[in-house]
């Protein structure tokens, strides 16, 4: 088959290069939208990341140009209109879960940099500045961890806390009998934000997640808590937020991930106005750490990807059952 990628990256090129055997791979660096959709003019299939747009109208043009197949190379598909993939009979597939390990342990990288801030004693002893003036931290052993979500990133997530001798306290909608039994306590929300020095989410956005962490779940907390999300921006109230950086209630704030992410992450930006005063303004905090949707970003994660997908496309290509198929 013929595939056409959008919003390419040089770390797409090269996985995807590396293990294709049968297909004709067409690599576009644009993002798909409908000023683009033509550049898959002559492929029978496309393929396409979390920032492409897969509205009605891209995919009543992608029908018209014969494609079959839209096999998305993530977990998610909230930007694919999926009821307009069902009216031009496109199959839509995608990976729905790659190295849970390389989320996790990122996750545990923020905590690790936000406390005992080596990104900026890095900077400091290149030049020359052997200080440790306001380099203090905390030991990790004995704190109290939050975790929101104990599917599969939360529970190797509570695992590696368990190893620093964190006490971890979890909340979900399903509890994790293997956790459990490793001594992970359940507890409602509002019992668990008021007892945790470290609170990381780990649950998908849903209209009930949306905001999760706002004014009211702010005050629940400890003051001077650490928050993670390595899960998706809109998890969190940004301006909520903000207010309780200002104020001292939030200590440390590490994001993977921001509600206005889109228009932001993986691009180079560094010789541009940034319109955006809310990711300005959280920037401007040193108690704040951001790192542009990297979670994922492994070796292991990325040949999982590349060869799931592939697989789909195989699965496609020779009228198999789509084990990994949205529609
Ligand atoms: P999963 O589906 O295995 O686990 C999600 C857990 O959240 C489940 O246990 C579920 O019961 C729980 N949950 C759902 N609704 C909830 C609610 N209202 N309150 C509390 N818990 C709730 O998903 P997985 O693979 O662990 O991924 C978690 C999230 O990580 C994804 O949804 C995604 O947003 C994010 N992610 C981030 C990446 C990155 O590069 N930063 C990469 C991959 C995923």
């Amino acid at each position: 088959m013929k595939i056409a990628f959008f919003s390419t990256q040089s770390y797409d090129k090269e996985y995807f290069t590396r293990y294709n055997t049968r297909h004709e791979l067409v690599f576009f660096e644009a993002p798909l939208n409908e000023t683009t959709v033509a550049l898959a003019t002559g492929c029978n299939a496309v393929c396409a990341f979390v920032n492409d747009k897969l509205n009605a109208t891209v995919i009543q043009q992608l029908a018209g140009l014969g494609i079959q197949l839209i096999a998305l190379r993530c977990a998610g598909y909230n930007n694919v209109d999926l009821n307009a993939a069902q009216t031009y009979q496109i199959k839509v597939a995608r990976v729905p879960a790659y190295s849970p390990h390389a989320v996790a342990e990122h996750a545990v990288a923020l905590i690790l940099a936000l406390n005992r801030k080596t990104h900026k004693a890095y900077n400091r002893v290149r030049e020359g500045n052997f200080s440790l003036d306001k380099l203090i931290g905390f030991d990790l052993y004995g704190k109290t961890v939050g975790v929101i979500g104990t599917g599969k990133i939360g529970e190797v997530f509570c695992d590696i806390m368990k190893g620093f001798g964190c006490r971890v306290l979890a909340f979900d909608l399903v509890a994790n009998k293997h956790l459990e039994a490793k001594g992970v306590e359940y507890l409602p929300l509002v019992t668990l934000l008021p007892q945790c020095d470290i609170i990381s989410l780990h649950c998908p956005l849903t209209e009930q997640t949306r905001h999760l962490i706002n004014t009211d779940t702010i005050n629940l907390m400890k003051q001077g808590v650490m928050l993670i999300n390595t899960s998706r921006g809109a998890l969190i109230d940004t301006k909520a937020t903000i207010h309780a950086l200002k104020t001292g209630q939030i200590g440390y704030l590490g994001i993977d991930v921001y509600e206005q992410e889109e228009k932001l992450f993986f691009y180079n930006l560094s010789e541009e106005i940034i319109p955006d005063d809310d990711i300005m303004r959280l920037m401007s905090f040193p108690n704040v750490l951001v790192t542009s949707h990297q979670g994922f970003f492994t070796d292991e994660a990325l040949t999982q990807i590349a060869q799931t997908t592939l697989l789909n496309i195989d699965d496609f290509e020779s009228g198999k059952p789509l084990v990994n198929k949205v529609i």
